[in-house]
């Protein structure tokens, strides 16, 4: 527990400091209560059951798909795992060269594996890239967005970590290509950088099947245990359409479709059919006819209909037929331990933003997502969550402070967590929650919450630890 003991401590000078400036010398009494408490939290005993063992409790298909839906779901997983190189037009920028190397914890669609492949990518076959500071071999995989442009206007827009320049593999060969690796220690020591690491994807068709007036009657419910909590939030919206976008850690993007047109283009550096320009269309580095990835309209090419359709539509049929995790009803700590927690974690408000389950429409298009409950532990909106936090990234409707919040699914074979991967303790990714407001930003809206999950007893904490742990 050290690394959660040296979070309480900060968190106790950081409250020592405010009551200090804010109340002065009038707060003693205050001031000792901020001292009880924290010396409280010091002497918690709970600890993170750590990453659940056993075999992934995810990655397989949904249940109940047709024959032909599983034939697009085992195409798009392949296309998922296959790595691309120069002569695929890799690049020029990258953030590595498949979906699958980010997405693969526990199982191939997953989140951050421990070991981060991100440095050998960068120099592999010659490549000429330095491995920026903060890509750790120990993980988490992280990209990186710059929060403002040199003359001080907002970016906030993905910045591939990687050229393609030097490269020769087996597909092509990049020694040509005059691009240069933007300056990312720089960028990051002026405090210019701000890191995501990969969203997990299980169960994320079930997600998209989700009406807007569902999560908009979820977002009215519970209001008045909502503000006597402090607790608002609202969704974020596609500024073309006015619908409400789910994916990604502010909830900044419409479809899966779309989201995997994006990563195929900034992660991948592959432009599509969604996304048909180069992020950087230096000529000196294309080796493949732009966009590199299409349909095949030629009929006479005889392919079926799972491999004709661009690698877009395999991603999205991948990830739209992917089974959400399968929580375990005794690990960790059995099966009374694993229910008496999800009581506390409904009694202290966690579930009022972690809405335990939400139902897919009725009018879906595949069977397998039609009417099912979600049990995704997600509202699917914004919420101002402080400084602590906060980016500082804005994107659509969602604030530099605002996140979607995080659904918890899967969450016990998951080893990184929050959007910047910052802890791989869930009692610390709890703490996290918790922050006073600062001149940019509000006090976050989970305030209270975490106060009441401080005010629960060693055991009660444990038993919601291990609850989270058997998700
Ligand atoms: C270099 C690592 C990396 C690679 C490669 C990568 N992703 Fe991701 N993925 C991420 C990160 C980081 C996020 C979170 C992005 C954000 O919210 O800004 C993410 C989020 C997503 C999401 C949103 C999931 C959700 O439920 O909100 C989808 C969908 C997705 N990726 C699909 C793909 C597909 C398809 C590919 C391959 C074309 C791919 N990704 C390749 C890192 C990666
Ligand atoms: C006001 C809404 C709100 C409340 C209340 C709330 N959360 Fe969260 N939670 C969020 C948001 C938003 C995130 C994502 C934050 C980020 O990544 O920066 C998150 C992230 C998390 C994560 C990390 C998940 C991941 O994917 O990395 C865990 C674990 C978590 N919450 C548990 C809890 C628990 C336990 C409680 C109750 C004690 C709670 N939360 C209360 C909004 C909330």
């Amino acid at each position: 527990m050290s690394l959660g003991k040296s979070l309480f401590s900060r968190d106790r000078r950081a409250s020592l400091n405010t009551s200090i400036s804010i109340l002065a010398l009038a707060a003693a009494g205050l001031l000792s209560f901020a001292i009880a408490r924290a010396a409280l939290a010091d002497e918690t005993q709970v600890k993170d059951p750590g990453v659940r063992g056993g075999a992934p409790a995810a990655g397989g298909p949904l249940a109940g798909l047709t024959q032909d839906e599983l034939t697009f779901f085992n195409a798009g997983s392949t296309t998922f795992q296959e790595a691309e190189g120069i002569g695929n037009g890799l690049g020029p920028r990258l953030n590595l060269d498949r979906c699958s190397g980010c997405h693969s914890q526990p199982g191939i669609g997953g989140s951050s594996p421990g070991v981060n492949p991100q440095p050998n990518i960068g120099t592999a076959y010659g490549a000429r890239n330095k491995v920026p500071l903060f890509v750790k071999p120990n993980g988490p995989i992280v990209e990186a967005r710059f929060k403002h442009f040199p003359d001080g206007s907002r970016d906030g827009g993905v910045h591939s970590l990687f050229v393609i320049s030097g490269r020769i593999d087996s597909t092509g060969n990049a020694s040509d290509c005059t691009a240069v690796q933007d300056n990312f220690d720089a960028q990051f020591a002026n405090n210019n950088v701000s890191l995501r690491i990969p969203v997990p994807l299980f169960g994320d068709g079930l997600i998209e099947a989700i009406a807007d007036s569902t999560i908009l009657a979820n977002l009215t419910a519970n209001q008045a245990a909502k503000s006597r909590l402090g607790i608002g939030g609202h969704p974020n919206r596609s500024p073309n359409t006015g619908t409400i976008t789910r994916f990604g850690w502010k909830a900044q993007n419409q479809s899966l479709l779309m989201f995997a047109g994006e990563a195929y283009n900034v992660e991948i550096g592959i432009s599509n059919e969604l996304f048909q320009n180069e992020r950087d269309d230096n000529p000196t580095c294309q080796y493949a006819p732009v966009p590199n990835d299409s349909t095949v309209v030629d009929g006479s090419a005889g392919l079926p209909a799972s491999q004709a359709v661009s690698d877009l539509e395999r991603f999205a049929f991948f990830m739209k037929f992917l089974a959400p995790p399968v929580p375990s009803k005794t690990t960790p700590g059995g099966a009374a331990s694993i229910a008496h927690g999800q009581q506390k974690f409904n009694d202290i408000g966690c579930s009022l933003c972690h809405t335990p389950t939400l139902q897919t429409s009725s009018v879906s298009d595949f069977a397998a997502t039609t009417n099912v409950p979600v049990n995704l532990f997600s509202d699917l909106v914004v919420h101002k969550m402080g400084p602590k936090l906060a980016d500082d990234i804005v994107q659509g409707q969602a604030a530099g402070d605002e996140f979607r919040t995080a659904p918890l699914w899967g969450l016990g074979q998951r080893i990184f967590f929050l959007h910047d991967g910052r802890t791989n303790d869930l009692v610390q990714a709890i703490y996290a929650h918790s922050s006073a407001g600062n001149g940019q930003y509000r006090p976050s809206e989970a305030n209270q919450v975490i106060a009441g999950f401080n005010s629960l007893s060693d055991k009660d904490k444990q038993d919601l630890l291990n609850f989270l742990r058997s998700l």
